[in-house]
């Protein structure tokens, strides 16, 4: 699943340390030019087990990252694809990691909480019973991952992600997609149509600390895990709270509120702070961007994006 709204990115930071070569970009899409010429990429299908197989044999794999989901807003709409590849796309993973002793990484997220989890915050540990098929799936694949650890020893690592913000990459059908589309629409018509209440509180994260944690948890001596999932977290902010920091650069932004009610049910499920308080104390966790870095990072890359390519910036 590595040309989603994270793949590309992640990809670009293990290879820089670990070499062009030696790290292997996979999709069942078509890769863009620039992406298949930054270095190597393959097909690969998480529901077709024999081809991972292959691929994992005949490049002697070591690690894996397994990153295709149908999100949460998308997973609503389609509810049997979503099981199919969040569940059994999971299973193929975690048989191939196993038989091959591959350190497996599987993100999961905000939405494996639920409406009577603790909200503010979430610990680690607490009661999980989302409501949409995507938390449902993350859940079973934190405890999945967890209990073949405790079970064979598999090297199973988990990330419970925020929001991810990047202006590079679009996000792939999520809850939290308005906080990357607010900035594009700043600086185009100068009018953003947001999809949930203007007071809306989500637990977000720049792409590049979304990364780093990714890179620094794996990384991390298995001596120093007391838990195979850990929530990180970043910021949390309203859309209107996303939006007066734009304002500071962009003052003619007008954001209007029109509440869809799938997402916005979802959003008001979720957790509206993370305690990542385990992440920073086990394996020293720390994120790099608060929301008026976030704000002036996202401005600049987008505005220069437009630029290259000829638009107008609002
Ligand atoms: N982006 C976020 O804000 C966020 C937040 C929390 C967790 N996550 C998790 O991080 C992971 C990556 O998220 P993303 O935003 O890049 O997702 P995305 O939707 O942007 O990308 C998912 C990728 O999976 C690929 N895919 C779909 N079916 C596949 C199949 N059968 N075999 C192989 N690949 C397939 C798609 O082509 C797509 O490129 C997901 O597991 C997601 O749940 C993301």
């Amino acid at each position: 699943g590595g040309l989603g709204q994270l793949g590309v990115g992640l990809a670009e930071m293990l290879r820089k340390q670990y070499g062009k070569e030696n790290i292997i970009l996979s999709d069942i899409r078509r890769p863009p030019a620039e992406v298949y010429n930054m270095g190597p990429f393959v097909y690969a299908d998480v529901l077709d087990y024999k081809n991972l197989r292959e691929l994992v044999v005949n490049n002697r794999i070591t690690w894996l990252v397994h990153y295709s989901a149908l999100l949460s807003a998308i997973g609503e709409a389609n509810l049997a694809l979503a099981r199919t590849i969040n569940i059994t796309g999971l299973h193929n993973v975690l048989d191939l990691a196993l038989e091959n002793c591959l350190r497996l990484f599987v993100p999961s997220t905000i939405g494996a909480f639920g409406p009577s989890s603790p909200r503010d915050p979430a610990p680690d540990l607490c009661i999980q019973r989302p409501r949409t098929i995507y938390g449902v799936s993350k859940v079973h694949a934190e405890l999945m991952g967890e209990y073949l650890h405790h079970k064979y020893g598999l090297d199973f690592r988990c990330l419970r992600y925020p929001g991810v913000v990047s202006a590079h990459t679009k996000p792939g059908g999520g809850t939290t997609d308005y906080a990357v589309q607010i900035f594009h629409d700043a600086l185009s018509t100068g009018h953003h149509e947001c999809y949930l209440r203007s007071n809306t509180r989500l637990p977000m994260m720049h792409i590049s600390d979304c990364h780093r944690a990714t890179i620094e948890f794996m990384q991390a001596p298995e001596s120093q895990l007391s838990l195979r999932t850990y929530n990180i977290a970043a910021m949390s902010f309203t859309p209107e709270e996303v939006a007066e920091e734009i304002r500071k650069h962009l003052p003619h932004l007008r954001v209007t509120y029109n509440p869809d009610t799938i997402r916005q049910t979802i959003a008001d499920s979720w957790p509206v702070r993370f305690d990542d308080s385990n992440a920073r104390q086990d394996w020293g966790w720390k994120p790099a961007y608060g929301l008026s870095e976030l704000v002036t990072d996202m401005l600049a890359s987008i505005r220069e994006k437009r630029t290259n390519a000829g638009l107008p910036v609002s």
